[in-house]
């Protein structure tokens, strides 16, 4: 019986594999992803203000100057011009001293093109002024003492800014009152914000960016175990339709709730009130420990086929004391998003906006149960693989990921429980902080006995992309070793 399965293996090896000694292997090592934008050095957390402009993407982001910790919150800058390789500039908006000895840090926010001058802060006529609207976090003596919303503007594609002089915008004398993000729609500009430990949305509106008023919230649904933090709101496809939903997304607790994660609502925007629709459980973006903060980008010129976003890979339960390289952490690939309707109800996919991640070992392989006990010998941390699993005749398969003897990432699926689980444990060094050695899981529901995986790995971070994006999961992993293999079983 067993013998009736037909094999299908075609391995492209892009790159020539090369005998790299263990010595020069150790010398290889590193954390920096090939693929995947970070800064060259320092911290960084979430992207801030990210915006298209006269070809020019703009990823903005939360970035300390002056070390590999959190502190003196600026934004930092990168441009891209294909959303694959990027260009880091100079700190964009940096963190300024009061002169009461107090410092206002500039937290996390968005970036929008004011092509109709709606603020007055260009010269008359100017098209492309850059206005960034962001939570000015103010502390003394190391306390936060508030948190207000403010502008900063820029008229050279956002290379240089000043500050709005008649900031805050918005000040409602708290503390946890922060990340605005802000979009344009029917001829009015509209922020979402939150009021993070109170788990409320609220929705401003304004025709100039300057004076806000106070127009819908909503809250205390779906999860509030933890915080809520950098909202959005955007207008989302219905894939095989000419259809849209809306979307809110706010980063909150993980389903594990000693973590942060992202939970999304559906519903409708009236243009004033965003209205989600009943749902079942917890909506969950990403169901690895490492995606927070994602938003999307503004003024794409095809935002309304697909928006695209990006998040931070990491949590804060353990971020502090990541491992790291004079800089930690690092920005998921951008995904585009959609909707799908599946058994009446509607889900978000995601899929990557670029697959073809250039310089990288790219495995592509469909295999039914006569391919078990496959290895492919890997010559570096930073791959993509694409594999279409048959399940007909297993009760699921195991696919070690960067394995050197006993150190290996590893994927487990279940075709009983349908549930697809990614091992971190033993996936080198593990014990910088008690919260990181994990295991996550997510359903993954076989179509006509198939699963499809888009995996990318790249060096310190792992993106699973299950059947076409209905389940996605991305971890941080920290590999002793370079160049080990992936392994595939079928579980019998
Ligand atoms: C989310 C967050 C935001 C805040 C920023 C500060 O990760 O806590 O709420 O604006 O980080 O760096």
């Amino acid at each position: 019986m067993k013998n009736i399965f037909i094999i299908l293996i075609i391995a492209i090896i892009s790159n020539a594999c090369t005998t790299i000694s263990a010595d020069t292997k150790k010398d290889l090592l590193t954390y920096h992803p090939a693929y995947h934008y970070t800064s060259e050095k320092n911290w960084v957390n979430d992207p801030n203000g990210m915006v298209y402009l006269e070809g020019e993407y703009h990823l903005f982001y939360q970035y300390n100057p002056f070390g590999e910790k959190w502190g003196h919150m600026s934004w930092g800058h990168a441009v891209s011009t294909d959303l694959k390789t990027w260009k880091e500039l100079p700190v964009a908006i940096p963190e300024i001293k009061n002169s009461d000895g107090s410092v206002n840090m500039v937290f996390s926010g968005s970036a929008v093109i004011d092509s109709l001058n709606t603020s007055g802060l260009f010269e008359e006529g100017f098209k492309f002024g850059m206005v960034a609207i962001y939570t000015a976090h103010i502390e003394k003596d190391g306390k936060g003492i508030g948190q207000v919303q403010s502008l900063a503007y820029s008229s050279d594609k956002g290379r240089t800014w000043k500050f709005y002089d008649k900031n805050p915008v918005l000040d409602l004398k708290m503390t946890d009152f922060r990340d605005p993000s802000v979009f344009w729609h029917e001829g009015k500009w509209k922020m979402i914000v939150v009021k993070s430990l109170e788990y409320t949305a609220q929705i401003y509106e304004s025709a100039d960016l300057k004076s806000w008023e106070l127009v819908s919230e909503f809250g205390k649904i779906g999860d509030y175990a933890k915080i809520w933090e950098c909202p959005s709101l955007f207008k989302v496809p219905i894939e095989n339709s000419d259809k849209f939903k809306w979307i809110s997304m706010i980063s909150s607790a993980h389903e594990d709730t000693d973590y942060v994660g992202m939970q999304y609502f559906i519903g409708e925007f009236d243009g004033k009130k965003f209205t989600p629709d009943a749902q079942k459980g917890v909506l969950r973006i990403d169901h690895g420990k490492d995606f927070y903060a994602a938003v999307p980008f503004n003024s794409r010129p095809d935002d309304q086929k697909y928006p695209i976003i990006m998040a931070w890979v990491n949590n804060w339960a353990y971020a502090g004391d990541l491992t790291a390289e004079g800089r930690r952490s690092m920005f998921i690939m951008p995904r585009k998003v959609s909707l799908i309707e599946k058994n009446g109800e509607y889900q978000m996919v995601q899929k990557p906006v670029f697959s073809d991640v250039i310089p990288t070992q790219m495995i592509n392989l469909s295999m039914s149960k006569s391919a078990n006990g496959k290895t492919i010998e890997m010559k570096s941390n930073s791959f993509h693989l694409n594999f279409t699993i048959d399940l007909t005749g297993s009760k699921g398969f195991s696919i070690d990921l960067l394995k050197n003897g006993d150190e290996k990432s590893t994927i487990n699926y279940d075709s009983i429980t349908k549930k697809l689980s990614f091992d971190r444990t033993k996936s080198g060094v593990v014990n910088f902080h008690e919260k990181f050695p994990s295991i996550e899981n997510m359903t993954v529901e076989p179509e006509n006995n198939i699963i499809k995986l888009d995996i990318f790995v790249d060096n310190s971070i792992v993106e699973i992309f299950a059947n076409d994006g209905q389940a996605v999961l991305t971890n941080l992993v920290f590999p002793k070793n370079i160049g080990g293999s992936v392994n595939f079983n079928f579980v019998n």
